[in-house]
């Protein structure tokens, strides 16, 4: 519209200098509307200019906008919608395929309380024991997932899924590990022995268990190589970034390629539960309209309290020995660790975060409780060698 004016007036000028009489006047008027039709060329690139930044700024000029205010709400809106009300927030498609005994049930507890502060919808499956799905069911839930109203925020514990291969458009995911020994053992005790929620909560997650199995000595059945602490059931932090493919369960490099492969292409970030603070402070600064204002939360007195109660019940240490067969065995999780861990830190570091060196501790405490899911008061235990 802008540009159709600025070309009139040029005609308008040009017409009125032929229509003038007398040749000396023609001269001084002709001198005159060359000036004239300079002015509106370069009017003209004006407008082109302008043009071109409202492109590049995605939409009308801050001037144009006043404009409107003061012409009626008309012009603007007529032609193009409410801009606003429409826009969502990019990413509004999140999946937090929460790894198991890896923070996530501080996470989803604080997830809840930011839902209803951010305005987003949290879907917080309860299926804990299917991370694995036949294709059929992939699809289900997938096409379940993208209907939920955006922007939503979906979690479950599961292996990776891949949208695009059912043409559904792909979420972004993000995600938190841990180190893979400390994540075994949390396992190994929260099953036998519950958490500090109630007394009877083992008994509600493994009610089949003997008691012979739930009071098998840790080294033992490392060291004599029960099925619970060997291969495959010890590679099992990689399936969740590898995804669904059968060969994402055997301990091996094709899967630690594809998982490797996956948390660069797919995942905007998957954070070490070590460092959770900077996880946190990562998230709020790469989807604020999710995660805006969640350190303050997790810093909370009022969160503190709800946060004791997810600690496991850590009974107790194992062996210097069962711990390097252990690792042996983890080999492979480990180097995944370390990949996610030098991600991660390379990330902070773009944020201009330092991070400090971690202690390495390797206690030999027996019964005491793990902090788990409160590293900013105890040091987590890294159990690398
Ligand atoms: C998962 O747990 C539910 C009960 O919580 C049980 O009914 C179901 O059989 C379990 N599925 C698997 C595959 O273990
Ligand atoms: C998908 O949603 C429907 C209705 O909400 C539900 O009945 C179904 O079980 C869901 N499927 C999956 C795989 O979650
Ligand atoms: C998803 O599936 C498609 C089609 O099967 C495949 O080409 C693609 O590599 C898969 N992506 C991932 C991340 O596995
Ligand atoms: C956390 O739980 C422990 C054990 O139940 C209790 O002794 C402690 O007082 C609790 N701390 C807070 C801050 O609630």
């Amino acid at each position: 519209m802008a540009k159709h004016t600025g070309i009139n007036n040029c005609h308008k000028t040009y017409i009125r200098g032929k229509n003038r009489r007398g040749n000396w006047l023609a001269v001084i008027l002709l001198r005159v509307s060359r000036r004239d039709f300079g002015l509106c060329l370069s009017t003209l690139l004006l407008f082109c200019l302008g043009s071109v930044l409202w492109q590049l700024n995605g939409g009308p000029p801050q001037l144009l906008l006043h404009v409107r205010y003061y012409f009626g709400k008309s012009t603007f809106l007529d032609d193009h919608g409410p801009l606003a009300s429409r826009a969502l927030p990019f990413p509004s498609q999140v999946v937090y395929n929460r790894v198991g005994k890896c923070g996530s049930r501080t996470i989803v507890l604080l997830l809840r309380i930011l839902a209803e502060r951010n305005q987003f919808t949290l879907i917080s499956s309860d299926i804990h024991n299917k991370t694995r799905l036949s294709k059929h069911e992939q699809m289900n839930l997938m096409v379940n997932i993208s209907s939920v109203p955006q922007p939503f925020l979906y979690t479950r514990h599961v292996h990776f899924l891949n949208f695009t291969r059912f043409h559904i458009d792909e979420p972004v995911y993000i995600n938190i590990i841990r180190d893979p020994i400390s994540r075994f053992l949390s396992n190994y005790f929260f099953r036998r022995f519950g958490d500090w929620r109630g007394e009877e909560n083992h008994v509600v997650r493994t009610p089949g268990m003997k008691d012979d199995e739930r009071y098998l000595d840790i080294n033992t059945c490392i060291l004599e190589g029960h099925p619970e602490c060997s291969n495959p059931r010890l590679f099992y932090i990689i399936p969740y970034f590898c995804g669904q493919h059968p060969q994402c369960r055997e301990p091996g490099l094709w899967a630690l390629q594809k998982a490797k492969e996956n948390v660069m292409e797919h995942y905007l970030l998957v954070g070490v539960l070590e460092e959770l603070e900077d996880v946190l402070l990562l998230l709020e600064r790469l989807v604020p309209h999710f995660f805006s204002d969640v350190l303050n939360i997790y810093r909370s007195p009022d969160y503190r309290k709800l946060g004791n109660m997810t600690g496991t019940v850590h009974k107790q240490t194992p062996s210097l020995e069962a711990l390097q067969v252990l690792s042996q065995r983890m080999d492979y999780e480990y180097e995944f660790y370390r990949f996610v861990k030098a991600q991660f830190h390379i990330t902070k570091r773009k944020f201009g975060l330092r991070t400090k060196p971690q202690p390495q501790r390797q206690s030999a405490s027996l019964h005491h409780r793990e902090e788990q899911e409160e590293p900013g008061e105890t040091v987590l235990e890294n159990w690398e060698v």
